[in-house]
This record gives C-alpha cells, structure tokens and sequence, in this order.
C-alpha cells in the first residue's frame, strides 16, 4: 500500500505487485515472512563471520560478497536475510582479528534492499546504541527502498567492549529488556502516530517527536528478538512477531516443548501467536562423512581457541551462564561449530533434521555457512526440492 506522496510509484509498485503475486496472498502483506510455507528459511550474519576458526576458507564480509550470497538467497526465494549486529568483535587489543570486521547493518539492508525482489531484509538494532528516533526514520527508509520487505531484529547487548566504545553501561541482564521494551514502544509510537508527541521516562526524553515517512507495511515493520533467558523470552513473547530460539538438544522430542512454552506463554500471557525460528549452521556434502570431515576440520582442528575462550568468559559473566555449568559446554561447542545447531552431512540428512524442525513447531531456519555463495547456492538447489516434496515449502517462481 503506496502512503506517502513522496515515493516514486514506478519504482515501488512493480516490486508491491510481484512480491504478492509470489506469495499468493490476497492481503496488503508484502512481507514473505508471513507467507504460506510451513518452514521458513533465511541467512544470517553474512555482514560478519560467523565461525570460530582460523581456516584459510573463512568466511569474507566484503559487500561483493554479501551482494552476491544475498542475491542466490533471494532468487531461491528464502523468505529472510538477516545480519548480525557487531560493533567491536570479541578479543581485547586484537584490532586485525576477523570478528572486528562488521559492515553496519542498516546501510547493508538498504543496499541488498535495492538489489533483491523478494525475501525480507532485516537490520539488527543494538538498541541501547541507537536511539529509536534514527531507528524509526532508517527502517522506513529501507521499508521503502525494498517495497515493503523490512523487518528489524531487536537485540539489548551483551558484550561489555561494545559499549565501553560508547562509554554507556551495560544494563543488568533483567533489565536490559525493560529498557528494550521501553525502547520498542517508542520506535512502534514513531512508526505509527500522526502526531507530534512528547515522552519522558527514566530512558528517554523526548518534545514533539515525530518520525516520516511512516513504513509501507501497514501494521508497521515486523520485530524479531533472541532472547534465551526468561526474561528475554517474556518480553519476546510478548512484543515480538518472531522469536528466535536457540535450541537445546538434538532430537525433534527435546525441541518441541522449547518451541511450544515459547508459544504457549505468548498465547496464553498475551494472547498472541508468534513464530518461532531458530539458528543453524550449514556443511552440505556429497556424503555425510566428507561433512562430518569439514566440519572436524574447520571447528575442532583448526577452531579460534581464543575467541572462542574469550565469547565463553563474556557469555558467562554478562548473561548469567555459570562457569563449567553444561549449559555453558553445550553454547561453547555450538559457537564452535557456527552460532547454532549444526545441519551437517548429505542433502538428506539435512532435509530430515531441518522436517524434524518442523515437527518441533519451528517455523523458519535462518542459516550460516563457511562459504555463503557456494552454501546458498547449494543448499538451494539440492535441498529445496526435498523440502518442496515434503510439503514443507511451496516451489518458488524466480523473479526477473
Ligand atoms: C540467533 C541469534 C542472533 C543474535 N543476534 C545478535 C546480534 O546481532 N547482536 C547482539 O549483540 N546479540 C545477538 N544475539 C544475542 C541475543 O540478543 C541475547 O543477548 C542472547 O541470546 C542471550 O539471551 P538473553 O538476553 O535472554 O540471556 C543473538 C542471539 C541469537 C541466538
């Protein structure tokens, strides 16, 4: 829905139009993350690295690079692109290690924003970093520049070093969604009030705020959180239309009553329906043996020990993860193997753990690869027709 006289027409409608002759939707959404497939799927963090490794294969956020793996994710109509939000990496007085090397996330999603038709690009807001005023007024604009396909992943912090550049506090965990939520209702008022208005709390002070041009979306840009802890998980809940979910275990019967509290407490707390995805990281081999073998090779033989030493130590003390708890053991190996669960072998086996996801209620996937251009590629091409014939995904209509 075209809203404000200051867009051009012949650039937005062709994109308005097709995005939903794609998804076959007879409403205004223009947003793929609401549409029909029963599983969902999507990359993350191309703008970073994602793998805790010093192989010589790793992964190069250069904008060419994140151009191109963007472009294969949007033709294989994958419904969602999605960065990282990284201001400093994870090592003190290492300015030349690779988790440092971070393109900012609005400026990425208004660039793949002009370059793709069809799936959802994401910016990551650090929220105590950005006050919702700029916020507001960068979605809109991508909102505008990708016809509609904007959605924001809200994220209150957790890396001390990050904000000791900024010279602000990290709030205590607890507190650092009360403040999200604060910040969420302000970035929502922007987005939606006419009006000029005035706000003034213990967070925020504002005379005559006001935010144009309004987002596309007629019920306002979608929000993803990835909260873990309770109380992250309640403000998601309760806020969010998507919660991302890093899951425990590896069985479809160890995921399910995960995803289903995290579902049940939004329904029932707050009654809303909410999407629940999760995370994984992606080796597709010939055989599951040769992925098993890359997999060993990249984050055990070769894994950054340092880093990965360093994430651990800061994970433990900011988030309350107690030291030498399993759950700190369980974290510390999926970081290794890519910041999530890993899909490792041959395009069966993946296809199968990914239809063991949805059977657990997980309604979309977003995925790291080593290589994002070879990984979409493939994984587009071997393992989409399996999920198209699992009836977990509608075939894709590649647009011009
Ligand atoms: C899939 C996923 C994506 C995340 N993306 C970011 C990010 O871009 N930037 C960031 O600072 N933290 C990110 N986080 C960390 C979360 O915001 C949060 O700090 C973490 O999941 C711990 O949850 P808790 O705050 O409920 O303890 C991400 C976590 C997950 C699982």
């Amino acid at each position: 829905m075209l809203r404000w006289p200051g867009q051009t027409r012949a650039a937005v409608e062709p994109i308005l139009w097709q995005n939903k002759l794609l998804m076959n939707l007879s409403t205004n959404n223009t947003n793929p993350l609401f549409n029909d497939n029963k599983l969902k799927l999507g990359t993350f963090c191309s703008n970073t690295i994602a793998n805790m490794t010093i192989v010589p294969e790793q992964w190069r956020p250069t904008w060419a690079n994140c151009l191109e793996a963007a472009c294969l994710a949007d033709q294989a109509g994958l419904e969602a692109i999605v960065p990282i939000a990284r201001w400093k990496g994870y090592l003190d007085d290492k300015p030349d290690h690779p988790s440092n090397e971070v393109l900012d996330v609005f400026t990425w999603a208004a660039g793949l924003s002009q370059a793709t038709r069809y799936s959802s690009i994401l910016a990551t807001s650090h929220a105590p970093t950005m006050h919702p005023l700029i916020v507001a007024k960068q979605c809109a604009t991508i909102d505008a520049i990708s016809g509609g396909r904007a959605a924001l992943n809200i994220v209150g912090g957790w890396n001390r070093r990050e904000f000791d550049m900024f010279g602000i506090d990290l709030l205590e965990h607890d507190e650092r969604y009360v403040y999200l939520e604060e910040w969420l209702k302000l970035l929502r008022q922007l987005w939606s009030c006419p009006q000029e208005f005035d706000h003034s709390s213990k967070y925020f002070r504002m005379k005559k705020a006001i935010s144009r041009p309004k987002p596309i979306q007629p019920d306002g840009i979608p929000i993803m959180n990835a909260a873990q802890s309770l109380a992250g998980i309640r403000f998601s809940a309760k806020n969010s239309q998507i919660g991302l979910l890093g899951l425990r275990g590896d069985s479809p019967e160890e995921w399910a009553p995960q995803v289903g509290n995290y579902k049940k407490m939004a329904r029932e707390e707050f009654g809303r329906d909410i999407q629940i995805w999760t995370n994984a990281s992606v080796v597709l081999r010939d055989t599951t043996q040769e992925a098993e073998d890359f997999l060993r090779y990249y984050s055990e033989e070769f894994v950054d020990v340092e880093c990965l030493d360093s994430i651990m130590e800061t994970i433990s003390a900011e988030n309350n993860v107690p030291k030498g708890s399993p759950q700190l053991a369980f974290m510390r190996k999926r970081m290794a193997t890519g910041a999530g669960y890993p899909l490792v072998g041959d395009a069966r086996r993946i296809a199968r753990e990914l239809e063991g996801m949805s059977r657990a209620g997980i309604n979309g996937v977003i995925m790291t690869w080593l290589d994002y251009i070879d990984g979409v590629e493939r994984f587009a091409r071997e393992i989409l027709p399996l999920l198209e014939q699992a009836g977990l995904r509608k075939p894709f209509a590649k647009t011009a």
